[in-house]
């Protein structure tokens, strides 16, 4: 089996050591939270699973003291299943009362990518917006800007690519060699201006200093060390607290990716086309034999069925517990997993695409 792996901001590829990413990278296991995030299956799941500096904002809660809720997107393809990790942590922090910031890196995707600023901007609109809007995003202490455009009020803009010009003369071009091995002109100023979208909340034309909260991949992590280093050397930040979630795994295991159609399930698809994607190229625990499946079990931790069901689909931890231990036993088979998994991405689905229809016409609300 090929070992090789690579995690970057711009690559993730191969199999991930979560364990070794977080000594690596210095980031610290997330373990024990207040009831209200053990209330929500990614926190309670561990799917959401390592931290920076969580306490400062534990602190903010407890003291009922305002906080930001600050992460971005590189928008590409389909809103798929894989994206919803995200969206449902911004609707969880909303609902705990934090301010939502959403940066569109159409910059980092041109830069990054090659992807035009004008296609960044159609998939944000078509497909991420209002997945977060049916997701539960509302438009109360929430902006969304593009990176390319932070706001019509030029005091705002102009703090804004400000911040990511005084950030550049902090940090040395060694800093980004180590942080970033591979490293050009158009990945440094993502870096920089991705640096002051997680800090920019903190400028007095936005909110003035105030803890800010950052979920994302743990593939994100190095834009967070730099950004935490060069703040501590700029006078007036509150230094940034960040939360690192698993990937989500593709149909065929790997990471899920909306570049390859059969790796995901996109949140508009239809129920046949669920049907399709699951029985033909959801990856199995089961053994090749119906006969060895029952006497030997399969294995319920690389089946990508049961994957879902966990992250997503299956809210009752009991039910959840049942369905391990079956799938183990051998006493519950492969395709009557997909089937229970089909049935329940299906239902939520459902529900899902009626709220997107009414999304569309609610994202100008949403726009800074
Ligand atoms: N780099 C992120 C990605 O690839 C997108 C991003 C831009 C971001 N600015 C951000 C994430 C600020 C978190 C915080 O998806």
């Amino acid at each position: 089996m090929r070992k090789e792996n690579k995690i970057t901001p711009w690559e993730v590829s191969g199999e991930v050591d979560y364990e070794k990413l977080i000594k690596d990278f210095g980031v610290s296991h997330l373990k024990e939270l207040p009831r209200v995030f053990d209330e929500n299956v990614l926190f309670r799941r561990k799917i959401i699973f390592a931290h920076r500096d969580i306490q400062r904002i534990l602190e903010t809660i407890r003291a009922k003291k305002p906080f930001v809720m600050m992460t971005g997107l590189m928008p590409s393809g389909k809103f798929h299943i894989g994206h919803m990790i995200l969206a449902q942590q911004m609707v969880f922090y909303q609902k705990l009362g934090a301010r939502i910031y959403i940066a569109v890196a159409d910059l980092e995707a041109y830069n990054a990518r090659g992807q035009s600023l004008e296609e960044s901007r159609k998939i944000a609109l078509e497909e991420y917006i209002p997945n977060y809007i049916a997701l539960g995003l509302k438009p109360i202490n929430c902006e969304i800007y593009f990176q390319s455009e932070r706001s019509k009020d030029f005091k705002k803009a102009n703090a804004y690519y400000r911040l990511q010009n005084v950030l550049a003369r902090h940090v040395t071009f060694n800093e980004f060699k180590a942080v970033y091995g591979d490293i050009n002109p158009g990945k440094m100023l993502s870096a920089l201006l991705q640096a002051s979208d997680m800090l920019h909340p903190q400028l007095r034309e936005f909110e003035g200093q105030i803890p800010v909260l950052v979920p994302v991949g743990i593939d994100q992590d190095p834009h967070l060390r730099l950004a935490r280093d060069i703040s501590k050397r700029v006078k007036g930040f509150t230094q940034l607290s960040s939360t690192y979630h698993l990937f989500v795994s593709g149909l065929g295991g790997g990471k899920m990716s909306s570049s390859d159609i059969n790796s995901y399930i996109a949140l508009t698809d239809s129920e046949k086309e669920v049907e399709r994607k699951i029985k033909k190229y959801a990856f199995s625990g089961g053994r090749a034999t119906l006969k060895e499946h029952q006497e030997k079990g399969g294995n319920p931790d690389v089946d990508v069925s049961f994957q879902y069901l966990k992250f997503f689909f299956e809210p009752d931890d009991e039910k959840l517990q049942k369905i391990y231990q079956d799938y183990k036993s051998g006493k519950l088979l492969t395709g009557q997993l997909k089937e229970y998994t089909i049935k329940k991405i299906n239902s939520f689905l459902k529900k899902h695409q009626k709220n997107l229809g009414k999304a569309k016409k609610k994202i100008k609300r949403y726009l800074r």
